[in-house]
């Protein structure tokens, strides 16, 4: 399947893999770009010398494109944003943020830039500014998210912009797919779905509750703080909300959330970790290879797209 996206990017399928923080670690991401999508190394807060290791690892499990995605809020972006240059990283998206900053010194140095956004006037500021595309992600997702829902986000942005589209959130599956493509996106970006991958390091428990999550089980907490991230519900969210509700201060809610992801997704506490996942976790149903993945969703959707145009 050929769209702009997999031109500007050299790949062969329209699917990206989200950059997610702790998660997204170059096995995840050397096995999506060897399925034929495109894996994405999540910064987040790690030190710029481990990002460096991530993507000199990548590097030997693939030969194809691959990106690194920049928390721009995290105090080492600069530096960071050094490393990807110097590394010689294809492409970047960004959350977080904006990247103005940092957008001339990444295409001299030929790196494809995507900023992720959640509205039109975002997605319109990063054209200005010379991104290559946008990733539209809508509230649907698991982890830090926006107002819109991705129906409402994408093709207003697509309508907005003339650079490709990239539509993210509450997207698993080649009906999603689909709908994303008719929407106006040029590919999908996928979170949840690849959380629960053979290949990704995330321990069985938290691959487990997505599995097992049914439609109404995540939540978003952090509504006051400005900062909402999309969670499945346990006793983490429960005495999150509770303490968001008794007027909690921005410190306290963020010393109760401090390292909890990590403890999520490496000691696989489903308790007192955060389980970012998103509105779409209920239709995960199992483990998959990437490769399974990215192939279950193409076929199917070309059988799908076949099948309305006959
Ligand atoms: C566990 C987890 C961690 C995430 N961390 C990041 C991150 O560090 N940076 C970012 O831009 N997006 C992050 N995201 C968002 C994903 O990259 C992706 O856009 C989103 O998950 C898409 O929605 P979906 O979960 O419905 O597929 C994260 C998502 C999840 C589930």
């Amino acid at each position: 399947m050929k769209t702009r996206i997999t031109q500007l990017l050299g790949i062969r399928h329209p699917i990206i893999q989200g950059g997610m923080a702790w998660v997204a670690e170059y096995h995840l991401a050397a096995a999506v770009s060897n399925a034929g999508g495109l894996g994405i190394i999540g910064a987040a807060s790690a030190p710029p010398e481990v990002v460096r290791t991530q993507i000199q690892e990548v590097k030997k499990l693939t030969d194809r494109p691959f990106g690194v995605n920049v928390m721009l809020m995290n105090p080492n972006a600069p530096e960071v944003a050094q490393v990807v240059v110097e590394e010689g990283v294809p492409v970047v998206t960004t959350g977080a943020g904006n990247p103005g900053k940092f957008i001339a010194m990444w295409k001299e140095a030929g790196v494809k830039v995507i900023p992720v956004v959640a509205s039109v006037a975002m997605a319109k500021m990063m054209e200005r500014a010379g991104a290559d595309a946008v990733v539209a992600e809508g509230m649907e997702s698991g982890g830090h998210i926006g107002e819109l829902s991705t129906m409402a986000l994408v093709p207003q942005v697509a309508d907005a912009v003339r650079i490709p589209v990239i539509a993210a959130g509450g997207i698993a599956d080649a009906r999603g797919f689909a709908a994303a493509l008719m929407l106006g996106a040029d590919a999908v970006q996928m979170g949840t779905r690849f959380v629960t991958a053979r290949e990704s390091i995330v321990h069985a428990n938290y691959k487990e509750r997505i599995v097992k999550a049914k439609d109404i089980d995540s939540e978003v907490t952090g509504r006051s703080t400005g900062h909402p991230i999309r969670v499945l519900r346990n006793q983490m969210s429960r005495d999150y909300l509770k303490m968001e509700k008794a007027g909690a201060s921005f410190e306290e809610l963020e010393t109760l959330t401090l390292g909890s992801l990590r403890k999520a997704v490496m000691d696989g506490d489903v308790k007192g970790g955060s389980l970012m996942a998103g509105q779409i976790a209920g239709l995960v149903k199992q483990e998959n290879t990437c490769e399974e993945i990215v192939e279950e969703i193409i076929n199917g959707a070309k059988e799908l797209l076949n099948r309305h145009f006959e």
